[in-house]
């Protein structure tokens, strides 16, 4: 990828804006023409899923101007709602005149589950498998020979007794699997079947659930940043202004459970738009996020905003990222094919480190907005494009009918009905 940083590239119609991608992401733009086509076929969606009669399509935005680990990365993201692309392409504007993002994930090793009932001593039944240990893994081991000879396995097991649930005791077998770049969803939970009969001649018990757990909290990304504070001025605000602010605002969703789920809706507007973008699988995330964020017993905020010691803006955000850049959708979806193929990721810690950035980035949106002029005014003229074309505005009204309802400051879906029936009218 030659640059991520595409000036004007909005104002360009749709077909050069392809080729303007396709030139920095140094592709040709063939490659990047399902962006363009309705890129999955309702034949492929039939293999896909059951009783399939189409395709749903989103938009598909370019996050423009990231920089993640000192390289310059072009970032697919599709979502309906209107600021998203925008916000974490200006965040990351200013990010990068403090360095970029700077991100970093743990291996990427998931957890499977595994209940065990009907168990007289759960201190005896643990005992029994934790001696066979090393024989529970070796065979976990022997279920995919490709993911070993590329360096996943497994990796661990461990114990964990309940002694007081609804149906009275029980154990939980955890199994840490190494599963590389693949989402893992498959091979954790082939794992987990293929170690219940095992587990039941080692405890005399009977397993129930074989699942893995989506608090994938042995899978992490994080992702650090920093803005000169001269940067984050605006209008009538200074770069102090703005910073204090955005940590105040951050402030409420650490201390606020309340705050702190639409904050961290914020960070998802921009996590779930890569994810869904590259086929992955989104609620698999969201449910990570969130079991994530309340880990303390409280939920809290995902992201962290402070000072660094030369008083710039400096922010930070961990969280679970099970994604992967093989099996699923990935490389079934012709426009999740073609998003990795721009991002030109090599691996899914790769594709994580920079979901993890754009997370934090939206958030820094977000917060600037709040912490400043209110969210709506960035929002108002986008939402009313949207109203006008809900109201059934075509072609060049859609701009029209939308600058009409921002300037009498009424955007709602009655009175762009009104206005457009006025037009059509008068002609
Ligand atoms: C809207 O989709 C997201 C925000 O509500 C996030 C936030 O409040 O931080 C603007």
């Amino acid at each position: 990828m030659t640059t991520s940083r595409l000036p004007g590239f909005y104002n360009l119609p749709l077909d050069e804006r392809l080729e303007r991608l396709a030139e920095a992401a140094g592709l040709p733009p063939s490659e990047l023409a399902p962006f363009l086509a309705l890129g999955l076929s309702a034949e492929q969606a039939d293999h896909m899923v059951e009783n399939a009669v189409g395709t749903h399509n989103l938009p598909l935005g370019i996050g423009l101007n990231f920089v993640v680990n000192g390289q310059e990365v072009l970032v697919p993201m599709a979502i309906e709602e209107p600021s998203v692309v925008a916000g974490a392409s200006f965040m990351a504007k200013l990010v990068r005149t403090g360095g970029g993002f700077n991100a970093e994930t743990t291996a990427p090793e998931m957890i499977g589950q595994i209940q065990v009932l009907d168990l007289a001593d759960l201190s005896l039944g643990r005992q029994a498998i934790l001696e066979k240990k090393a024989d529970l893994l070796a065979e976990v081991d022997e279920i995919d020979p490709v993911l070993k000879k590329l360096g996943g396995g497994a990796r661990d097991l461990e114990v964990h007794t309940f002694d007081e649930t609804p149906i009275g005791p029980f154990l939980v077998v955890h199994i840490i699997y190494d599963v590389r770049d693949a989402m893992g969803a498959n091979a954790v939970n082939t794992a987990c079947e293929r170690l219940a009969p095992h587990l039941e001649a080692l405890t005399g018990g009977r397993v129930h659930l074989r699942i893995l757990s989506n608090l994938a909290d042995r899978r992490l990304a994080s992702t650090r940043c920093t803005i000169p504070t001269q940067q984050l001025s605006f209008g009538e605000f200074s770069g102090e202004q703005v910073r204090d602010g955005i940590i105040e605002a951050w402030a409420f969703a650490a201390a606020d459970p309340y705050r702190a789920a639409t904050h961290n809706k914020g960070i998802m507007n921009g996590v779930d738009a890569v994810v869904i973008a590259t086929g992955n699988d989104w609620r698999a995330i969201e449910a990570g996020a969130h079991a994530y964020a309340a880990r303390s017993g409280r939920y809290t905020s995902l992201s962290t905003w402070g000072r660094d010691a030369d008083g710039n803006l400096s922010g930070s955000l961990e969280m679970p990222m099970a994604v992967g850049t093989v099996g699923g959708a990935t490389r079934v979806h012709p426009t999740a094919k073609a998003a990795l193929k721009m991002m030109g990721v090599q691996s899914a810690a790769e594709l994580a480190g920079i979901i993890v950035s754009v997370g934090l980035a939206q958030n820094l949106a977000a917060l600037r907005a709040l912490a400043t002029e209110g969210i709506q005014r960035g929002h108002m003229s986008l939402h009313a494009r949207q109203v006008a074309i809900a109201a059934g505005a075509a072609g060049e009204e859609i701009e029209k009918l939308a600058a009409q309802l921002v300037a009498e400051k009424t955007v709602r879906i009655d009175r762009a009905e009104a206005i457009l029936k006025s037009w059509r009218q008068s002609t």
